[in-house]
């Protein structure tokens, strides 16, 4: 197949003359980033019931068969929980001076170099209860992800997400990430911004269209790196809310789902490393490869570390692993402890990264016990110096929440989880000054 007919297939021929500026391709497992200049409508192109083998020599890709060829874990996880009894933690902070580059027009990031100082738009394009609850409840308070959401609105389901696309952020919000040195935002996105899958409850509207004018706003503007996520694909891939729909994951060897998903050229990684995932992987980065070799691929790990992954992928592939971090709850532990346990795990990370670079792609300040909000700048600055320090930079989770679901200690998630309301409490300063890393 021609790379003509390839990117027609996809959708994406509008873009072949016209890369943007800055981008990477991630998603769950995979991300993809589009910066067109012009809008292209989504199309539907899938066959309504595809063979593998038709949809693997289409994308030019055998099927994997050697998941079992993954690299080491390395077993952090053993180390948990931390002890949290006799630590005595020091009292001195460190003040480092970070300068975060920022890319000018026309550049691909070099994720070996790279240093994000960034935040997901989380909870906008890809809607999820926790992050906007107050707004969720006064349409479907009984739907617990957006699927339901927009099954129990029915037709009026476009017309409220529209709305909220444009009143849940906006450009002061970018200018107020811009103001405090946010050099990357990462943008998770459901497939249907891409694709409009027969019998799909996610809404396909012009997500397409916002997300080009806060992207647009934020490259002319501040030169940021945008990262586009397709954090669900078609079916569901791990029965989460942000996969698709809760109990959702029939991903998983249906060649229907993995041709929208390579149409929508996205993904998404469950529990263990398979075939399926790596014939998809695969899939992407032929695809990603074919159009430009210089746009990154952004993998999530999956929890696994990039030393599991790494394996599979030439040194020569333009990847970069996505790790995410998380002291509430798979690193979770107690607010008097956390601080050594960043420089630890940054460091860590850092071991992890064999042949490709990593990315800390969410992070964020809660912990799972004793939540102090006096102890916010302390836990903020020490992750984002560590992840600059041993990695390639990370983007918090999220820029924008009101969430308010109280955490353990004390305030509400949206203390600890919205980067505009830690800006507005000078909780997040452009320095860092309480750093417990050196
Ligand atoms: C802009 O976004 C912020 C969140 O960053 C929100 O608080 C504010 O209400 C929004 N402004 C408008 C006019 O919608
Ligand atoms: C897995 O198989 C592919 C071919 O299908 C090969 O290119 C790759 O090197 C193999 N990877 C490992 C880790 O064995």
């Amino acid at each position: 197949m021609s790379l003509a007919t390839l990117l027609s297939l996809l959708g994406l021929a509008a873009l072949v003359s016209a890369l943007p500026q800055q981008s990477s391709v991630s998603t769950i497992p995979t991300t993809t980033t589009f910066t067109d200049t012009t809008i292209y409508s989504t199309v539907a192109v899938a066959t309504s019931q595809a063979s593998l083998s038709s949809v693997l020599s289409a994308a030019q890709i055998t099927q994997a068969a050697n998941a079992t060829a993954h690299g080491a874990v390395v077993p952090f996880s053993a180390k948990c929980p931390l002890p949290v009894t006799s630590t005595t933690t020091s009292s001195k902070r460190y003040a480092p001076t970070i300068s975060w580059p920022h890319l000018s027009g026309g550049k691909y990031i070099n994720w070996k170099t790279y240093k994000a100082n960034g935040a997901n738009l989380g909870g906008w394009l890809e809607k999820e209860k926790t992050h906007d609850p107050i707004w969720w409840d006064q349409y479907a308070s009984d739907a617990a992800d957006e699927w339901t959401f927009c099954q129990t609105l029915g037709k009026k389901c476009g017309a409220v997400l529209e709305a909220r696309y444009t009143s849940f952020l906006n450009t002061s919000t970018i200018d107020q990430l811009a103001s405090v040195g946010v050099n990357t935002l990462r943008i998770p996105t459901t497939y249907a911004a891409w694709v409009k899958v027969p019998g799909s409850q996610l809404y396909t509207g012009s997500q397409q269209l916002h997300l080009r004018s806060i992207t647009n706003y934020a490259i002319t503007k501040y030169n940021m790196h945008i990262i586009i996520g397709l954090h669900s694909l078609p079916g569901g891939v791990n029965n989460l809310d942000i996969g698709e729909a809760l109990g959702h994951d029939a991903w998983f060897y249906n060649a229907t789902n993995l041709e929208w998903s390579f149409l929508a050229v996205d993904a998404i990684l469950a529990f263990i490393a398979t075939n399926w995932i790596l014939t998809y992987l695969n899939g992407v980065l032929k695809r990603v490869n074919l159009f430009n070799r210089k746009i990154p691929v952004m993998i999530q790990d999956c929890f696994q570390g990039a030393s599991f992954w790494a394996p599979f992928f030439d040194s020569s592939d333009n990847i970069v692993f996505d790790s995410h971090v998380y002291y509430f709850a798979a690193a979770g532990t107690y607010s008097e402890y956390v601080l050594p346990a960043i420089c630890g795990q940054a460091a860590y990370l850092a071991e992890s990264e064999t042949k490709f670079p990593t990315f800390v792609g969410e992070w964020a300040l809660q912990v799972m016990f004793n939540n102090t909000l006096a102890g916010r700048k302390e836990v903020f600055d020490t992750q984002r110096y560590a992840w600059e320090k041993y990695v390639a930079g990370g983007s918090f989770w999220t820029a924008v929440s009101y969430a308010t679901t109280a955490v353990d200690g004390q305030g509400t998630q949206r203390d600890y989880w919205s980067y505009i309301d830690l800006i507005n409490t000078g909780v997040i300063t452009t320095a860092t000054n309480a750093s417990y890393c050196e």
